[in-house]
C-alpha cells in the first residue's frame, strides 16, 4: 500500500493506474469499524484489478469556529495499518496547505438540502463538505466513491453535487455500522464520559421508538416526533437536544404525515461529542 501527501505524487499514482476501476472511500482518519466497512465495500467494487483510495484529510473548511477542528483524533500511522488491513492500494493524506491555497476564494455552495438539520446548526460545514469532496474527486477522478448513510445528509448533498455539476462517478451508500447496543460508530464517541457513553443507545431507541410506532400505524409526525422526545428526555438527561426531525428522504424537507419514503435525523449534544444518527422508516 502506497502513502501519498503531495497531489503531484497522487497524480503520478493516478497516471499509472490508467484505465482500471479506482474507488475512492474519502475519511477524517481515526478510522473505525464503519470505516472499514466502506473499504471493504470498495475493494469489492474495484475488485482485484481496480484500485481502493482511502482519503485522510481532516478538513477545517468544514469545522466551525467553535468545533472540535484542533481536537480532532489524528492518528495516520495507525490509520495506514487499517487502511493496509482492509486491503486498500493507496492512502492519500495531505496537509492542509497542500489542499487550500492561502488566497483560494472558490467554495462549493450547495443552496437547499444543506440549509436543514445539520446545516441550520452548523452554518458552512457543507460548503467545507462539498468543496473538499470536489476537490477529492478531482485528484482521484475516480469511478466510484464511497460514503456512509450515517451521514445522511452528506450523502444526499454529495449525491445532488454529483448529478448537478455531472462529476463522473457513481456513489454509494453503506449502511451504518454500530456497536452491539446500537450506538452508530463514531471517531466522536470516544469524547463520550462513561456516563454520557450508557446514555447514547438511546439516539437509536428513540428512532426505532418512531418505526414501531409507525409500523403499527401511527402516520402524524408530530405525535411520532413527541414520542421519541421523551424517550430521550427518560434515557438521555445528561445530553440536550440539538434537533430530531421527520424529513423526506429526497429532498428533506419536513414532512406533517409520515410515509416508507420518510427519514427520521437526530442530533443530540452531550458534553464534548454531538452525536448523530438516522432511520429510513421502510
Ligand atoms: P468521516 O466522519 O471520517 O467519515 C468518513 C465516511 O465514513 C463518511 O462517508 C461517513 O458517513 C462514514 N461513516 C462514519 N461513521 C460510520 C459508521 N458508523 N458506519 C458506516 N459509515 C460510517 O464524513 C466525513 O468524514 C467527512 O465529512 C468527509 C466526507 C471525509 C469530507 O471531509
Amino acid at each position: 500500500m502506497k502513502v501519498i501527501h503531495l497531489v503531484s505524487e497522487l497524480r503520478q499514482w493516478r497516471k499509472e493506474v490508467g484505465s482500471g476501476r479506482v474507488v475512492l472511500v474519502p475519511t477524517m482518519g481515526a478510522l473505525h469499524e464503519g470505516h472499514l466497512k466502506l473499504i471493504e465495500v470498495a475493494r469489492e467494487l474495484a475488485g482485484p484489478k481496480g484500485q481502493v483510495g482511502v482519503s485522510i484529510f481532516v478538513n477545517p473548511l468544514q469545522f466551525g469556529p467553535n468545533e472540535d477542528f484542533g481536537r480532532y483524533p489524528r492518528e495516520l500511522e495507525a490509520d495506514c495499518a487499517r487502511c493496509e488491513s482492509a486491503a486498500a492500494d493507496v492512502v492519500f493524506a495531505p496537509s492542509v496547505d497542500e489542499v487550500y491555497p492561502k488566497d483560494r476564494s472558490v467554495i462549493i455552495l450547495e443552496t437547499s438540502l444543506s440549509k436543514v438539520l445539520c446545516g441550520a446548526s452548523r452554518p458552512g460545514h457543507f460548503d467545507g463538505v462539498g468543496t473538499v469532496v470536489a476537490k477529492l474527486f478531482n485528484y482521484f477522478t475516480p469511478d466510484d466513491a464511497v460514503f456512509g448513510t450515517k451521514d445522511y445528509q452528506q450523502l444526499a448533498i454529495i449525491r445532488r453535487m454529483v448529478r448537478d455539476l455531472n462529476f463522473p462517478l457513481a456513489i454509494h451508500g453503506v449502511d451504518t455500522v454500530r456497536e452491539p447496543d446500537g450506538l452508530a460508530m463514531s471517531s466522536r464517541n470516544r469524547y463520550l464520559s462513561t456516563n454520557e457513553r450508557s446514555e447514547a443507545p438511546a439516539l437509536r431507541g428513540a428512532l426505532q421508538l418512531i418505526r414501531e410506532a409507525f409500523h403499527a400505524g401511527e402516520t402524524s409526525a408530530a405525535t411520532l416526533r413527541g414520542l421519541a422526545l421523551n424517550h430521550l428526555s427518560a434515557n438521555a438527561p445528561s445530553g440536550a437536544l440539538d434537533y430530531l426531525e421527520l424529513v423526506d428522504a429526497e429532498n428533506l424537507q419536513p414532512v406533517a404525515e409520515v410515509n416508507s419514503h420518510t427519514v427520521v435525523a437526530v442530533a443530540y449534544r452531550f458534553s464534548k461529542a454531538r452525536l448523530i444518527d438516522n432511520l429510513e422508516l421502510a
